[in-house]
């Protein structure tokens, strides 16, 4: 069986489904070591950033790369807020929009936004585009909440930081500091993930130097996926319908008994335990501690019930679930909260296959038929006809 190849082309790999453990390219954003079961942002790893750099500080450090100096995060703490409020004209656009699905709505927003901005296609402004969506994202989560429940729209306060404001907008008081913290701490762990589907998705779109909010209606639109963004609302669903720890094991025989999935388990990359979950578990368990413990208990339990049953560790969606519910999000935004998060990091590869781009475009192995010879319609039999 031939491929598609080019003459001069080397000669095909072997097919690899899904691109698995096929490395193609390089990048100096994160590594995602799946044997170690570790990460790290432009060499920091987890455990040196989370609880010690906040959401803005590790936002400048995937674009820039590098942390910033006091002045700098200064700067950049005016930039977003400066970005953070929506326009008059596109507020009153998303008050007309179904309120449908909360990730198709993201995706058809930033869609909106890329139509409005008259320097869309200008490649040399993605940085400041970059900027201008990881501020608004949250903004977008926030009020598209408050518009389908019919509450008073809320904007921004320059006082609040990134993940304060969210919490905001989103519930109209002040948030706890526990609640900012936890928040700041699941957005550190879940901005950035190397080559991840959905980052994947805007490098594959920018790569063809099409315009940034093009790559991220892309990203956003793929991460909407339960095999990847939304296996956190999944995650809690799967919670939800559990109900009780004593129902855990019940629910795991079943599960496997039906061959289906536990969301928020297993990861095709990290072959044991994902290194962002115990820290989301360690937010989640501050928070349960002010609240019912029963998500956590249950989480627990399902945790080591699936590990003893199928050797399958938690991912990163696991323990979110528990955390953002805490945080008093409706499930149904957890994975525009994902979006909220990933943002930076879908940017920061942006900019990177821009500034040394190469056209994103595998081989296919050709399977079909060959040398076939065209019927005319009048003597083409029907396949149905006896
Ligand atoms: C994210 O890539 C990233 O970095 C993503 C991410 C990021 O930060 O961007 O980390 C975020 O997307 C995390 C993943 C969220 N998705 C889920 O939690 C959905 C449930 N998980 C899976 O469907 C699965 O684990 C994947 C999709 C995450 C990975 O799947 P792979 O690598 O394609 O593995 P596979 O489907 O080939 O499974 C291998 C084996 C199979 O067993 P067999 O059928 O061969 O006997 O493991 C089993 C699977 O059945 N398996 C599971 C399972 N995941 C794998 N069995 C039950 N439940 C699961 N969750």
């Amino acid at each position: 069986m031939s491929a598609d190849i080019a003459p001069n082309a080397p000669a095909a790999s072997p097919v690899q489904k899904g691109l698995e453990g096929v490395v193609a390219s390089d990048t100096n954003i994160s590594d995602v070591d799946g044997a170690k079961c570790e990460l790290s942002y432009r060499g920091y790893s987890m455990d040196e950033l989370v609880g010690k750099a906040g959401y803005e500080e590790v936002s400048y450090l995937l674009l820039n790369g590098s942390l910033p100096a006091a002045a700098e995060l200064a700067a950049w703490n005016r930039e977003l807020a400066g970005h953070r409020p929506l326009e008059a004209e596109l507020l009153q656009t998303m008050e007309r929009l179904p309120f449908g699905d909360p990730m198709a709505y993201l995706r058809t927003v930033v869609s909106i936004m890329g139509l409005r901005d008259p320097q869309a296609e200008d490649l040399t402004r993605l940085r400041s585009q970059s900027i201008s969506l990881i501020a608004k994202i949250p903004t977008i989560v926030a009020l598209f909440d408050r518009l389908r429940n019919r509450r008073a729209m809320l904007g921004p306060r320059p006082d609040l930081g990134h993940a304060a404001n969210f919490l905001y907008m989103l519930h109209g008081e002040d948030p706890s500091p526990e609640a900012v913290a936890a928040l700041d701490a699941y957005f550190v762990l879940l901005a950035e993930h190397s080559f991840n589907a959905s980052t994947f998705a805007a490098r594959t779109s920018v790569g063809t130097q099409t315009d940034l909010y093009s790559a991220i209606t892309a990203a956003v639109g793929t991460l909407k996926g339960p095999l990847h963004g939304a296996a956190n609302t999944k995650a809690m669903d799967m919670l939800k319908e559990i109900g009780s720890e004593d129902r855990v094991d019940a629910f795991v025989k079943q599960t496997l008994a039906d061959h289906k999935r536990f969301m928020g388990f297993g990861h095709r990359v990290y072959k044991g335990e994902d290194p962002r979950a115990k820290h989301l578990k360690r937010y989640a368990e501050a928070l349960a501690a002010k609240g019912e413990a029963k998500w956590l208990r249950i989480s627990e339990r399902l945790q080591q019930a699936v590990w003893d049953a199928k050797k399958l560790a938690i991912n990163v969606d696991f323990y979110s679930a528990s955390l953002l519910n805490y945080l008093g999000i409706p499930a149904d935004l957890f994975t525009p909260m994902f979006a909220c998060a990933r943002i930076s990091g879908w940017c920061a590869h942006v900019l990177e296959q821009a500034a040394d781009n190469r056209l994103i475009r595998p081989l296919a192995r050709y399977t079909g038929p060959k040398g076939l010879q065209f019927v005319p319609l009048n003597r083409r039999a029907s396949p149905t006809a006896g």
